[in-house]
């Protein structure tokens, strides 16, 4: 048998995607219940990127589990002084149930998961973020009773967290667009996979220029920040490119008047989004911040079942 691991949605079907939200519901309308999945046994948490909302969402559903959480950092391993990526994955493969790597490359968790019998989640790449899709898959179907045909407006940059929402709610039916200024358009080999797999599940992927095209009448409205991490130096010009970007209430009002509005998070106030929105009455930002935790329980229990 391959080992299960969660670099990607890609690596979800539609039915684990659907079953694994089921499974995070029940996991937050009953705690008590999942207790014991990872009784002694650890998971290590390798984050060479800083993290507020997953590790502790992480480090919080492995002691939900029963299990115990080893978290490093980028200079704490002998990955970050040069031990193979396949020596490391061999290693914790021996004493660790699962591991959730949050880095930079997309190709080291590739590399690891490669090298692992054990499940490897991906906590961020620069390419995809799927615990994040997860988190916000959930918090949609809590807020607007469910995904499939509802059409989601992402405004911003076409990146990591993008990708992964993209790829998530194509596999659930929604109807994505997007709009990112040029040059922070999203990936063209993921904006093909969506479109495809969305067109096989009733919904559709469109990216335009104009953030009022794309918000036009959608049920939900999503934006992240316009300088990512390890993106520091190019901060002058993405805030100068993506001027014109910020969801304010003027934006807001041409959604549906039901729509609500997500955000990962972090987030700053003024950059990609107002405080009228973030902090209004149409934001689940921590409703979608909660979920984050229970979701990876559902998402250990999926891989470790
Ligand atoms: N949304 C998210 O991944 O937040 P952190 O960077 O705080 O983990
Ligand atoms: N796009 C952001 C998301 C942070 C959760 C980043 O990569 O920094």
């Amino acid at each position: 048998m391959t080992q299960k691991h969660l670099l990607t949605i890609g690596d979800l079907s539609a039915d684990a995607l659907a079953a694994l939200l089921d499974d995070a519901r029940a996991a937050k309308a009953d705690p008590a219940a999942v207790y014991g999945a990872l009784a002694g046994r650890s998971v290590l948490l390798h984050f060479t990127k800083a993290s507020t909302r997953t590790r502790v969402s992480v480090e919080t559903a492995v002691a939900r589990l029963g299990g115990h959480a080893i978290f490093t950092r980028g200079d704490e391993l002998q990955l970050g002084r040069g031990e193979p990526l396949a020596d490391t994955a061999r290693v914790i493969s021996r004493m660790c149930a699962a591991a959730f790597i949050r880095t930079y490359s997309h190709a080291d968790v590739e590399g690891l998961a490669r090298h692992s019998t054990i499940p490897i989640i991906n906590a961020l790449t620069d390419d995809h973020h799927p615990l994040q899709a997860l988190a916000d898959l959930m918090t949609i179907t809590e807020h607007l009773g469910s995904l499939r045909g509802k059409t989601l407006a992402w405004v911003g940059d076409g990146n990591n967290v993008f990708h992964s929402l993209a790829e998530a709610a194509a596999l659930a039916g929604m109807h994505v667009r997007i709009a990112a200024p040029e040059g922070y358009e999203a990936n063209p080999a993921v904006m093909a996979t969506a479109a495809a797999t969305a067109a096989a599940h009733g919904g559709s992927v469109l990216a335009v220029r104009d953030p009022a095209l794309a918000v036009a009448h959608a049920d939900v409205v999503v934006t992240d920040v316009f300088v990512s991490m390890g993106e520091e130096s190019q901060a002058e010009a993405k805030l100068a490119a993506f001027r014109g970007y910020q969801v304010d209430s003027a934006l807001m009002a041409q959604a549906a008047p039901t729509a609500i509005f997500l955000h990962c998070l972090p987030a700053h106030r003024g950059e990609e989004v107002t405080s009228e929105v973030i902090d209004g009455p149409q934001s689940v930002v921590w409703d979608e911040a909660e979920n984050r935790l229970h979701t990876t329980i559902a998402v250990l229990r999926y891989l470790l079942a």
